[in-house]
């Protein structure tokens, strides 16, 4: 049943999402219809009144309508790919740098469970402090260390991680280190906004093999069955991922 404090998705039509803590003096309007929180708690996961369905959030809605944004994020279509791609699983050990908002570190949190470590390295303390923020109102991250430092600063056990993912502007300039703290054979991953930045780091990933380049493209549908059709607006890029493993 739901109760007061948490936090729910509220869809209107199939069109609208929102999430919003539940108070019992709190509302949502959406053209001019309106939801009483107060009608909400004490029902059931997916109770239904006029145009509106409740539901507990997914960790990818918590991502896109919970958490605060104060830097470019990567968006579920691809953390959640990168996160299998990794080979991230119960008690897996990985780094990654930039934590940003926290976007992807909470992915790979998740999928390493609570026997796994995710150190999350971030350089700027605004974002830091967000991305902890993020993490704690949701209760997310119990298995996250989180660093506000630079990577190229923190001290790392050789050969001693799973997996590490990379999101900054100019990761072959953290090649050697990375190289040095994964153990042999172990994935990372990097995600980078153009081309020529990819030319750049292959060229340098020279510890690494069996590396691939790809993007994620995802098309959404409408989902009026009288009419299916793509969306009519869809996101063009986010960013190319970069995937390699140590030898
Ligand atoms: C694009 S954001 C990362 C977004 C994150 N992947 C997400 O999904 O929320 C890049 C972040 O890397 C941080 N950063 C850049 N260089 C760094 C370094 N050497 N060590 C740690 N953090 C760094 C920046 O401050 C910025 O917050």
């Amino acid at each position: 049943m739901f109760k007061e404090g948490d936090w729910v998705l509220i869809v209107y039509k199939d069109e609208k999402r929102y999430l919003r803590r539940l108070e019992s003096k709190g509302s949502i309007n959406v053209k001019k219809e309106v939801l009483k929180f107060s009608e909400v708690i004490g029902k059931e996961e997916g109770f239904k009144k006029g145009n509106f369905s409740i539901f507990r959030p997914t960790l990818e809605d918590i991502i896109l309508y919970g958490f605060k944004r104060k830097t470019q994020i990567i968006y579920p279509k691809d953390t959640f790919f990168i996160a299998f791609k990794l080979d991230i699983r119960e008690g897996s050990k990985v780094f990654e740098f930039g934590t940003g908002s926290g976007c992807t570190t909470v992915v790979l949190s998740r999928l390493a469970g609570s026997k796994g470590e995710i150190y999350s390295f971030e350089s700027s303390p605004e974002f830091y402090k967000n991305a902890k923020t993020n993490m704690e109102t949701f209760g997310l991250g119990k298995n996250v260390k989180l660093f506000n430092k630079d990577f190229l600063e923190a001290d790392l056990e050789e050969n001693s991680f799973d997996a590490g993912f990379v999101d900054v502007k100019e990761p072959w300039l953290y090649l050697e280190k990375i190289h040095r703290v994964l153990k042999k054979g172990r994935p990372a991953g990097f995600l980078l906004p153009t081309t020529n930045q990819i030319s750049v780091l292959l060229k340098e990933m020279k510890g690494f093999s069996n590396i691939e380049v790809l993007e994620i493209m995802i098309r959404y549908y409408k989902t009026v069955p009288e009419r299916i059709r793509p969306e009519d607006t869809m996101i063009g890029h986010t960013g190319y991922l970069i995937f390699g493993r140590k030898i």
